[in-house]
């Protein structure tokens, strides 16, 4: 099944993802061959070492799609941005200064990774009012929702979502992390796995890793969930939080039964 990736820093020259088009490039070819069709940039943005703002972002998108279809690389990139949440946030995207995800509802926002901002709850409740549905890149590397991820609960009640990313997923970040992030998926406090890749060999792609030990662990139903999830930011289609819950719970009933009968 063809896979859409919301995360990664596939750009070059813009942060410390990709850094020329050579790296670019062979990224793209990797992220073809993991069975993705459509990545997703997310350049970072006022993260304290990056600025990226909304129109750089699309002329660099659109250069790359130039350059994508000059080598036959069989790959759509959109353009987003990873937007560290800051003070003058709301500010600037007023000014146009920020991206959603391919020009939908949804907004990709980065915590810092010691804790959460003490203004998150106010900026998601902000951006929910103006109608988009912020979207927490990688939840599981913040040191506050690892310590307590129902920390995660009162946000998303808010309408906000989670982005798992696959490396956490797959294991590659230890086992510790990987324990976390599967407890993410099953408590519904993350809705969607992007590679949040950087380059091809220490920040991969590893998308499809991450989904079959998502089918192995929660099954088909709960994998599927995750994909579709993908496809629903792309196409600015609503995401029912919880859809894969509601199905998981009807399967362990069903299971109830037959063992019952047996
Ligand atoms: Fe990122």
């Amino acid at each position: 099944m063809h896979m859409i990736d919301i995360h990664s820093h596939i750009l070059p020259f813009m942060d410390d993802g990709a850094a020329d088009w050579e790296a670019a490039l062979a990224m793209a070819k990797d992220a073809h061959a993991d069975g993705i069709t459509t990545v997703i940039a997310t350049p970072h943005h006022a993260n304290g070492q990056y600025m990226n703002s909304g129109p750089g972002i699309r002329q660099a998108v659109e250069l790359m799609n130039e350059r994508l279809h000059q080598n036959n690389i069989p790959l759509q990139v959109l353009p987003g941005q990873e937007i560290r949440v800051y003070g003058d946030l709301l500010y600037d995207l007023e000014q146009g200064e920020l991206l959603s995800l391919a020009g939908s509802r949804y907004m990709l926002l980065e915590m810092p990774s010691s804790r959460i901002p003490r203004n998150m709850a106010e900026v998601c409740h902000e951006l929910v009012i103006q109608g988009f549905v912020p979207v927490i890149a990688h939840p599981e590397r913040n040191a506050e929702v690892a310590s307590d991820p129902s920390r995660l609960e009162s946000l998303m009640e808010l309408g906000v979502l989670g982005q798992v990313t696959a490396q956490s997923l797959a294991g590659a970040f230890g086992s510790k992390l990987q324990k976390l992030s599967l407890e993410l998926c099953r408590r519904n406090l993350v809705h969607v796995i992007a590679s949040d890749a950087h380059d091809c060999a220490h920040r991969p792609f590893g998308l499809s890793e991450a989904h079959a030990f998502l089918d192995k662990e929660l099954g088909a139903e709960a994998n599927d969930y995750f994909r579709r999830n993908a496809q629903h930011i792309v196409a600015n289609s609503a995401i029912i939080p919880g859809d894969y819950t509601r199905v998981h719970t009807k399967r362990h009933k069903i299971f109830g039964f037959f063992s019952r009968k047996g």
